[in-house]
Formats: C-alpha cells, structure tokens, sequence
C-alpha cells in the first residue's frame, strides 16, 4: 500500500458520510415523488424538503471548513490527468449540491398545488405568491441537477473504489473513520 501522511479530520470526515447518505437517498427516492398522489407527495415533501434544507446548512459549514483547511494531497505518482480530473469532480459537486436545495426551495416557494412544510417547521409556500411557470422552471432545474449530480457521485464512488482495490493506496481508507488526520 501506498501511504498518505495526512488524512481528513473527524468533523470532516462526518460532514462527507452524513451529507453523501442524505444526498444518495434522496437522489434515489427524489425521482419517485411525482408520481405519487397530491395527499401522499405532501406528507413526504416534508421530509424531502427538510433534509434538502439540512444539506444545504450542512453544506454552508462545509464549505466554509474546506476553503479554510487544506485536503491532504494525492500520492506524487498520481497522473497528472487524475488530480484535476478529482478537483474538478469535487468542486462541481460543491457546487451542485448547494444549487440542488436552493432550486428545491425555490420550486416549494412558486409551487401553488400543495404547501411545501420543511420538518412541519419552515412553510415555504408562504415566502412567494404561487406562480406556475416558475414553479416548472425550478422543478425542471431541480430535476436536471439531480441527474447531474448522480452521475458525478456514480464516477466518484468508482473512482474511490478504483484507488482503493486497483491503485492500492489509501484514499479511500482516509476518508474512512478511524484513520487519525494531521491537515484537514
Ligand atoms: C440535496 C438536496 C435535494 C435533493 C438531492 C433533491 C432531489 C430531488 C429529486 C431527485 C426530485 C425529483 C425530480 C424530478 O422528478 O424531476 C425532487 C423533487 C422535488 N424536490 Fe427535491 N431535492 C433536494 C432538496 C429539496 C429541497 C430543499 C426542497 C424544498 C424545500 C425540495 C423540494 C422538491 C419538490 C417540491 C419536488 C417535486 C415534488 C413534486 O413533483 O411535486 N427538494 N427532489
Ligand atoms: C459510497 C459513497 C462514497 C464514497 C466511497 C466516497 C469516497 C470519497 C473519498 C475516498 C474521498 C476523498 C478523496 C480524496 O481524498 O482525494 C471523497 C471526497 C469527497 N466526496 Fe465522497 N464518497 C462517497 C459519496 C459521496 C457523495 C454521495 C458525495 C456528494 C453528494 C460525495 C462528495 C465528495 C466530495 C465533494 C469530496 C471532496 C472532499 C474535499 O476534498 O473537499 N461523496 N469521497
């Protein structure tokens, strides 16, 4: 095995796990709720709509942690192709993840059919008039976004995989708990 000096620290570290899992399980049960009877789709946008909000303040913090604090680097053998192909994934995914909530909400707020109840605490239906043809041009951007962002997570995930059983170092192994950190 190849070994990295530095590794990410446990804040971090939870911050990827927690953000990843919600992101991954709304991607997953996101696209089921169209479909779904008006009745039904609001008890389960409330959920929706409150994760999505979590992501996006759970976001915020990261991003504040990552531009202060810097990612352990890449082994030197690593192709110089891997190294800006894996920034660019990672910030485009920065990216597209706070972009993802914020279309959310703004699709909740012109969504005229249904109140959308982030948690049953936050009613974003009450923060703009209902308004048709906005409300479709968010949800069309919410939806396109999502499928952005599976396909990015689907090469990250085997990107990650292909470090860890084909490259042998430990990339993978960094991001896991347990591993002691010295730079971010
Ligand atoms: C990381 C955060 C989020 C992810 C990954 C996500 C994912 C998705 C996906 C995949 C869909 C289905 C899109 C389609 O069928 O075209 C969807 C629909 C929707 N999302 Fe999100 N979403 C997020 C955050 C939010 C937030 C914060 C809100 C509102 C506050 C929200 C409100 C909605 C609404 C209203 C719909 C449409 C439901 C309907 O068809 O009536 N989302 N979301
Ligand atoms: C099974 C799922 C996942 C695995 C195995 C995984 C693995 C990893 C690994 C190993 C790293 C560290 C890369 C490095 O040190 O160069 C990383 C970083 C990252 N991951 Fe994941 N990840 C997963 C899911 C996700 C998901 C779902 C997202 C976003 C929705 C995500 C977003 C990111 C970002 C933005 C970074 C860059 C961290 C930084 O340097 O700031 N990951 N991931």
């Amino acid at each position: 095995m190849n070994n990295i000096e530095s590794g990410y620290n446990s804040t971090y570290k939870w911050l990827h796990w927690t953000i990843g899992f919600i992101a991954i399980t709304m991607l997953i049960f996101g696209s089921g709720l169209e479909s779904l009877p008006l009745n039904e789709r609001q008890k389960l946008i409330m959920g929706h709509s409150g994760l999505g909000t979590l992501v996006l303040l759970l976001m915020i913090v990261r991003l504040g942690w990552r531009l202060t604090h810097r990612p352990p680097p890449l082994i030197d053998s690593t192709p110089k192709w891997q190294v800006h192909l894996s920034k660019s994934v990672h910030w485009t995914l920065y990216a597209l993840l706070l972009a993802q909530p914020i279309f959310g909400i703004l699709q909740a707020m012109y969504i005229s059919d249904y109140d959308i109840i982030a948690f049953g605490l936050i009613n974003y239906s009450e923060f703009a008039q209902g308004n048709a043809r906005k409300a479709q041009f968010f949800h069309a951007l919410h939806g396109a976004n999502a499928t952005i962002i599976s396909i990015l997570v689907i090469i990250h995930v085997l990107a990650a995989l292909y470090h860890h059983f084909f490259q042998k170092d430990n990339v993978l192994r960094r991001m896991l708990p347990g591993n002691k950190s010295k730079s971010l």
